[in-house]
Parts: C-alpha cells; sequence; structure tokens
C-alpha cells in the first residue's frame, strides 16, 4: 500500500517535473476540484495528450456553473463535449468537484449539497481516481485500473470518434443524446436520440418523445436515413449487431482532422470537422435535410406512399396504390396515403407477385422484423410470400451481395426515394395485375416488343423533339414553385428552430404580437431574449395553396443575401406547424407611411430617394447577381419593409420563380400578384419576364413619389389609374404636380424629375421597351444619365379592376379633382 502511494507520489513527481505544471489528467480523492481558488483546489483536468480540458464553465448567455468537457488544444474551448450537471447548475462559483475512495464523482455547492454525482452509491471500488483520457472520456478507475464509470456512457449532445452509442444488452444500458434546451442551457431539452428496439433496432429522434425524424436501420454501410454521410470521406462508421449487443460508433479516417457529431436543440443532427486554416469548425453535413425526412408532419406523407425531395408534390402513392382519399391527395394532404389497387387474393399464391423499388430508404421498422443470418434473398421472399400479412422484404446488409432479411407485415411508411443513387432495394408484394409489364417474363411478348420498338422508332424520333420542348416547358410550368425546386431543398442551410421556443417567442401567438398578414398566413412579433426581436409568419392551417408558397420561399430566401432583402433567420416544420422566421423590421412595411396622412410626413425627399435606390439594389440583386435569376411576382408597397434607419427590404417570396440562367420569359396558367401593380403582359396573358417585376418597380417609384395607391386613384371625369394619372400630368409637361404634397416644395426638382422619368419608362406597355434593372441603377445613381422620355404606359386606363367601393371619398390636389377609396 504504501509502496503503491510513494510509486504514485514519484510519478506524479516526475510528471510535475516533466510538464513543469500541476495541470495533469488525474483528479485523486485526497484533492478538489474548485471552481473559485479554494485552499487546497487544484486546477482543470487537461488530458495527457492535451487535446481535452475538464473543468467548470459558463454557456453564453448564462451565469450558471456546470462541470463540462471541452478542447483543449484549439482555439475553440466554448464548445462543450459533456456536461455533467445539466439539468441542475451551480448557480455561483461556490461548486466543488470531488472522487471518492470508492469511486463516486461528487459535486457539491456551497451549502455541500451534493449537484451532481456520477453513482447511486453501490460502486465499491477501492482507491479510486478520475481520469480524463485523450479521447475526451472522464473514467473512473479503481485501483486495479478496472473503468467503474465512464462518461462515455452517459453522454449529453455529442458523439465523440470512439464513443460507442446504441444498446449493450450485457447492461442493458441504451445509450442516447439529448440535446441541450438552447445554446446557453445545457437543461436536457426535447430532442433525444437513440436505438429504437422495437422491431428492427433503428436509430431515431424523438422530440418530446414523439418520434420526429427516423435514421433508419444500419444496413452495413450507414443508417438507411442519412445516406449522405458515406459520402463526407470523413469518418469510417462500424455497427456491431450480435446477441450481446446493437452498438455502433465511428472513427475518423484521418487522425490528425478533428471531428464531432452533435444533437442540436432544434433536433438537427450534425457533422463537425475543424478547420486550422480558419480556427473554426465547418458544419460537413446534417440531418434532417428536406421535407421527406420529417415524421409526423403537414409534409409527411401517409402509409403506402413514396417522398421524393425532388419532385411536385412530394408525395405518391407507391406502385399498385392508389389515394386512399382521392379529394385531400389532390389538396396535398397526403396524411391518409394510399390503398391497394387490387386486393392481395390470399388464397393463390401465383396471383401475387414483388416490384422492386430501387433507392429507397426503407420504412419503419419499428414492427418489422429482422433475420440477420439469412444469406440467400430467395428464403427472404419465400418468407414474405408465405406471410399473408407479409408487405414488403428487404436485405438488412447490402455489403457485398447482400445478407439479412426485413420483412414488414404492417402498413409501410416513410419510404423516401433518393435520386442520387443511394438507397436500396423494397420488394413490394402486389396484385400480380398491379405489377408493371417491366416484369413480364414471356420471351414472346419481347420479341414482339422489339418488333415494335423498332417500328416505332420513326415515329419517337419525330416526338423526341416535341417531348424534349414539352417538357422543358412543364419543368418550369405554373405553380410558383422552381425548377429543381428538391436539388435546392437539399442543400438549404437554414437553422431548424424549436417550435415550443417559438410559442414563447410571440407569448403562444398572442393577437396582440400580430404584424399583420403575408402571403400565407399571420406574422407576429416575437422576442428571442436579449432583445432579439424577429417576426414570425405562421402558415395558416387551412392554407393549402400556402404550403406550395411556403416552401418556395423557404428555398427561395435561404439562399439568398443582400441587404435590401428581408433576412430569414430559420425555419420550423414541426408537429402541424410550418413556421417562417425573419430579421425583424422596426418601421413595418412601405405602405404604412406613404399612404397614410401624418406618417408620410416623416419621409422627406431623401428618403423617398433613398428607399428607390434600395429596392432597385434590392431587384438587381435578384435578376442578376444573386446565384438564380428570380423574378419576384410580387412586388408593392406592402412588401417593401422598413429597418431602423428606414432602409428598404423586399420581403414576400411566396410567388416568386427561379429562372434558368438563359430564360427570358416564361407562361404560366396561374396568374398570382397584385393588381395594379401588374404587367399588361402578365396580367392579360400570364407572361413572366424581369420585365414584369421592372413593371411593379416604376409603379412603386411613381407610388412613392406621389403617395398616391396605383389602384386606387381615378381622375373624376375618365376613370384612370396613378400610371394615366402621371402620363397626362407628363404629356401636359406639368409632371412635378405629380410630387406628394406631403413634400412640400422641399426637394431638387432634377432628381425627382428624373425619378419619375424611369418611373414611367419602367411602366411603359411594351416589356422590350422597359429597361433592365443594372441600367435603371446605373442611371438613378448618375446625375449626369441620359435618361429617354417614356412611351405610354400600360393600363393607364383601369376600367375592368376599377375598385367600385362606394365608400369613396373626394379629395382636391394639383387642381385635378381625384377620388381616393377607404384603403382597406
Ligand atoms: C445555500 O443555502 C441557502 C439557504 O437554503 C440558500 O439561500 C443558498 O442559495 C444556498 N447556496 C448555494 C450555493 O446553493
Ligand atoms: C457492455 O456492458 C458490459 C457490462 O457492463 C461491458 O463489460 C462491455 O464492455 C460493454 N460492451 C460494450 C461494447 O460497451
Ligand atoms: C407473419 O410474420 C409476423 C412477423 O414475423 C408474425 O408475427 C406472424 O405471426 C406471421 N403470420 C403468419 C400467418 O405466419
Amino acid at each position: 500500500m504504501r509502496g503503491r502511494a510513494t510509486a504514485y507520489f514519484l510519478l506524479n513527481l516526475a510528471s510535475a517535473l516533466l510538464f513543469l505544471s500541476y495541470a495533469d489528467d488525474t483528479l485523486t480523492p485526497s484533492q478538489l476540484l474548485g471552481d473559485d481558488d479554494v485552499d487546497g483546489g487544484r486546477g482543470n483536468l487537461i488530458s495527457t495528450g492535451g487535446m481535452f480540458e475538464l473543468g467548470f464553465f459558463s454557456p453564453k448567455g448564462s451565469s450558471n456553473r456546470y462541470i463540462g468537457i471541452w478542447y483543449h488544444n484549439i482555439s475553440d474551448n466554448a464548445t462543450k463535449v459533456w456536461v455533467a450537471n445539466g439539468g441542475n447548475p451551480v448557480p455561483n462559483r461556490s461548486g466543488r468537484l470531488r472522487v471518492t475512495a470508492d469511486g463516486t464523482l461528487v459535486l457539491t455547492d456551497g451549502n455541500s449539497t451534493v449537484v451532481w454525482s456520477s453513482g447511486n452509491g453501490s460502486t465499491v471500488a477501492v482507491n479510486a481516481i478520475a481520469r480524463l483520457l485523450d479521447d475526451g472520456n472522464l473514467v473512473v478507475k479503481d485501483g486495479s485500473d478496472n473503468t467503474v464509470w465512464q462518461s462515455f456512457d452517459f453522454p449529453t449532445d455529442t458523439i465523440l470518434p470512439g464513443m460507442k452509442m446504441g444498446w449493450n444488452r450485457t447492461s442493458g444500458h441504451n445509450i442516447s443524446l439529448r440535446a441541450w434546451t438552447n445554446e446557453s442551457d445545457p437543461t436536457p431539452g426535447n430532442f433525444v436520440m437513440g436505438m429504437d428496439l422495437n422491431g428492427a433496432p433503428q436509430e431515431l429522434v424523438w422530440n418530446n418523445m414523439v418520434p420526429f425524424w427516423r435514421l433508419g436501420p444500419w444496413n452495413g454501410q450507414y443508417m438507411g436515413g442519412a445516406p449522405e454521410v458515406i459520402s463526407e470521406n470523413l469518418m469510417d462508421y462500424t455497427f456491431v449487431v450480435n446477441s450481446q449487443m446493437f452498438v455502433y460508433w465511428y472513427t475518423l479516417r484521418d487522425p490528425s482532422v478533428i471531428g464531432r457529431i452533435t444533437l442540436n436543440s432544434a433536433g438537427q443532427i450534425e457533422v463537425w470537422a475543424w478547420r486550422d486554416e480558419t480556427q473554426s469548425w465547418i458544419r460537413q453535413t446534417f440531418f434532417p435535410r428536406d421535407l421527406c425526412d420529417y415524421l409526423n408532419s403537414p409534409s409527411s406523407c401517409g402509409p403506402y406512399s413514396l417522398c421524393s425531395p425532388t419532385v411536385s408534390p412530394i408525395c405518391a402513392c407507391l406502385e399498385g396504390f392508389r389515394p386512399k382519399n382521392q379529394r385531400n391527395w389532390d389538396l396535398r394532404v397526403w396524411s391518409d396515403g394510399c390503398v391497394r389497387k387490387t386486393e392481395l387474393d390470399d388464397s393463390r399464391t401465383d396471383t401475387v407477385g414483388f416490384f422492386r423499388l430501387r433507392n429507397a430508404k426503407l420504412p419503419d421498422t419499428s414492427r418489422a422484423t429482422v433475420d440477420w443470418s439469412m444469406t440467400n434473398l430467395d428464403d427472404c421472399k419465400a418468407l414474405c410470400l408465405k406471410n399473408r400479412s407479409c408487405m414488403a422484404y428487404a436485405r438488412a446488409n447490402v455489403i457485398g451481395s447482400g445478407s439479412g432479411c426485413i420483412i414488414w407485415t404492417h402498413e409501410l411508411i416513410d419510404i423516401k426515394f433518393y435520386n442520387s443513387g443511394f438507397g436500396q432495394e423494397l420488394y413490394l408484394k402486389l396484385a400480380a395485375r398491379d405489377i408493371p409489364s417491366q416484369s413480364a417474363d414471356s420471351r414472346r411478348r419481347r420479341v414482339v416488343l422489339i418488333v415494335l420498338v423498332l417500328l416505332s422508332a420513326a415515329f419517337v424520333l419525330t416526338c423526341v423533339g416535341g417531348f424534349i420542348w414539352y417538357t422543358k416547358r412543364r419543368n418550369t410550368r405554373e405553380d410558383g414553385l422552381t425548377i429543381d425546386e428538391g436539388k435546392e431543398l437539399l442543400e438549404l442551410d437554414l437553422p431548424l428552430l424549436d417550435f415550443s421556443k417559438i410559442v414563447d417567442a410571440t407569448n403562444n401567438f398572442s393577437t396582440s404580437n400580430i404584424l399583420g398578414e403575408g402571403g400565407f398566413g399571420l406574422v407576429y412579433k416575437g422576442n428571442l431574449g436579449e432583445d432579439e426581436e424577429i417576426a414570425v409568419k405562421r402558415l395558416s392551417k387551412t392554407s393549402t395553396q400556402g404550403v406550395d408558397e411556403f416552401k418556395n420561399e423557404v428555398m427561395l430566401i435561404a439562399k439568398l443575401q443582400h441587404r435590401n432583402l428581408v433576412r430569414l433567420l430559420g425555419c420550423c416544420i414541426q408537429g402541424g406547424e410550418r413556421i417562417l422566421v425573419y430579421e425583424y423590421m422596426p418601421n413595418g412595411s412601405l405602405d404604412s407611411f406613404l399612404f397614410d396622412k401624418t406618417k408620410s410626413t416623416l419621409l422627406d425627399w431623401q428618403t423617398r430617394y433613398d428607399i428607390i435606390i434600395g429596392i432597385a439594389r434590392g431587384l438587381l440583386y435578384l435578376h442578376h447577381d444573386s446565384r438564380f435569376k428570380i423574378i419576384h411576382r410580387d412586388l408593392k408597397a406592402s412588401n417593401i419593409l422598413l429597418d431602423k434607419g428606414m432602409n428598404p427590404k423586399i420581403s414576400d417570396f411566396g410567388m416568386a420563380r427561379i429562372f434558368g440562367s438563359d430564360q427570358i420569359e416564361v407562361n404560366t396558367r396561374r396568374v398570382v400578384g397584385t393588381y395594379g401593380y401588374m404587367s399588361p403582359e402578365y396580367a392579360i396573358d400570364g407572361i413572366i419576364s424581369v420585365k414584369s417585376d421592372v413593371f411593379s418597380f416604376g409603379v412603386l417609384i411613381l407610388e412613392i413619389i406621389s403617395g398616391i395607391r396605383s389602384k386606387r386613384t381615378y381622375y373624376s371625369e375618365s376613370q384612370i389609374n396613378l400610371l394615366g394619372y402621371a402620363w397626362k400630368l407628363w404629356q401636359a409637361g406639368e409632371v412635378l404636380k405629380l410630387v406628394d404634397e406631403a413634400l412640400g416644395t422641399s426637394f431638387p426638382a432634377d432628381e425627382v424629375l428624373s425619378c419619375i422619368k424611369m418611373g414611367l419608362l419602367c411602366v411603359q406597355e411594351q416589356p422590350g421597351d422597359r429597361p433592365t434593372m443594372p441600367i435603371i441603377v446605373k442611371m438613378l445613381g448618375s446625375e449626369s444619365a441620359f435618361i429617354p422620355d417614356p412611351k405610354q404606359p400600360g393600363f393607364f386606363s383601369l376600367k375592368a379592376h376599377m375598385d367600385s367601393d362606394s365608400s369613396a371619398k373626394k379629395s382636391s390636389r394639383n387642381n385635378v379633382s381625384i377620388t381616393l377609396l377607404d384603403g382597406r
């Protein structure tokens, strides 16, 4: 005993001399790790290689004290890979950490109350010590070097390389992750990631115990719902399935790389790598990544359907199935799912067959049965054929020629299609007549087919041209969805926010927080604490068209960043909710100033001019400078928001369209937008191009200068609108009469004149006559630019879109009698 203690002392002395410091990796029962400079206290534990450090910390924005582990040898020490007392902080710096000789770590506060402890009192080690290892594992070892406790068995929100996750049947321990409540609160939050042991074991993320997304079963290479991890080339995954355990871990392919996997407080799993060059963490990949990944969300496809994130609509019935409720399905309410076209005839096996669905994420396995030992797929097929309730089968392991067998005897749910080549084969049991003829095996039929093919070749060739033309049109047709919607969604790098957080921020969507109504739902003001104000747009649950607009907006605006576009901070798709969170614009929308008698006096000429320029720059970015060519389609004063400094930001991208870079214009069957701002070719013929946005911008310029709503203004004698009014004044050579009375006479006439002229140029009848945004920005920004004379505007007489509101009241301005209708 004494000899051992002496040896230990000498060892400590030696290491102290070696590192010329008291910091080491071991806490002994005689030591005390105090948060303050307590008598006899020691410094933080630092692992031998210097990789990790253990000590007290406060999360960002909190004064609570926690015991945690973080990286020691990189410049980021804010990232905590483990927290001991997540739910039980020490309120001040009185915390002390000890290890008892019988092997229990104990954290006490200033009153000597135990705040956290590693054991339940059953540990009976002798001469225990605690040591922080270089892999980030805090272990408690007894005198014979046996591990009696380790932090790797009780992770918080981080999986470190080598850490074993999953189910150890010997110990009965199912190791799972639990996300922090939020960045500054390590209290265990709503999201848990762990192994679901029902049916064929699969990894799941739960939100408040409700399945949130499914990583799926291990297939030998990856978990079915997260195939993208294998293309990262960062980590190697190992999964051990045997009678003792169901355990997985990863190692870093390049040991010099620092990497970690975390579960964030919005339920996302993120894979991170430290980049030395930038001294920062780079997110390599994350899940869930698209609408098809969420369970129990409004976008979830129901039973027996297939979700394809790159196709619109995303849900389709599986081969051999049809919508259970066609009406709901057409309305894109997919929760009812699909039913068989032809019921299976149980009495005769020759009337059933299997359809091979490729590139699938295997359906939910929580009620499936797995046999890992089966080597022949035909045996699996036979098993499924034999069992009446079998719906489908698949290989459990895809390595090599495959092995194992999963059969589903309950509803098939949560099947996703990977068009990127990931996923595996799923064999669906169908009535033979529902199986497409691709599997027809008759040789004679094949010969007939070949002849037919030859005969039709010429015909096909003539059709191809037309078909290409048709699909090209089809791809960009209709309802505001984008050309390659899914692809964009996949690349989205948008924070997912927790619904409960948004509920808190908006006082449970209190009516007193309502800011207004956006394209597809109400907009609320919210506060995320610390005065971080946000605007929250909540998709109304009754809106079906809104679903598309929501997706459209998320996809578009998440990709865009410009000082004149409103910034999207995050979104929330959770439990029937679809919510977008934006930066808050304290000054509201432009129309609330422009068309208000008192507030309009706050808009002096310089402010109005800056607003015009700002909108022009935002539009220039959309049309030409962003990664895509984007047509907003619904530019109007109420969609221009003003920040604290009255800088304009374009908002509401629900109707926006992405154009191919070579695409000039497109024809749409659904004309959306706001009368009074729409160009004639769009309103009448449904033709959209950048020039239709330019038209709306022209209307905006004239509104900003005149303070008159474009659609609510009429001459008394001949009913014409703002454009007609401006045009008349222009022709009469007295266009400065258009200027808002609120401006008085304090404005530079030449600048105002240029702007009016520009406005009139933008609203010319012929799209080809209207300038493009680069020219507009250039001309507006230069005092000496030559601005040509405008031709007649489109829509200058607007009987068709006249508002026949009877509450019209008369007012007289600039010697012209105008009827203004009450704005509603
Ligand atoms: C110690 O106990 C007192 C009385 O119960 C309490 O007010 C105080 O906050 C405690 N201090 C700490 C550090 O927990
Ligand atoms: C499973 O638990 C037993 C008993 O606690 C332990 O000996 C074994 O090492 C564990 N296996 C794994 C893979 O962690
Ligand atoms: C079909 O398989 C399931 C799952 O293995 C099993 O519970 C059920 O009893 C089987 N039914 C028949 C009719 O064999």
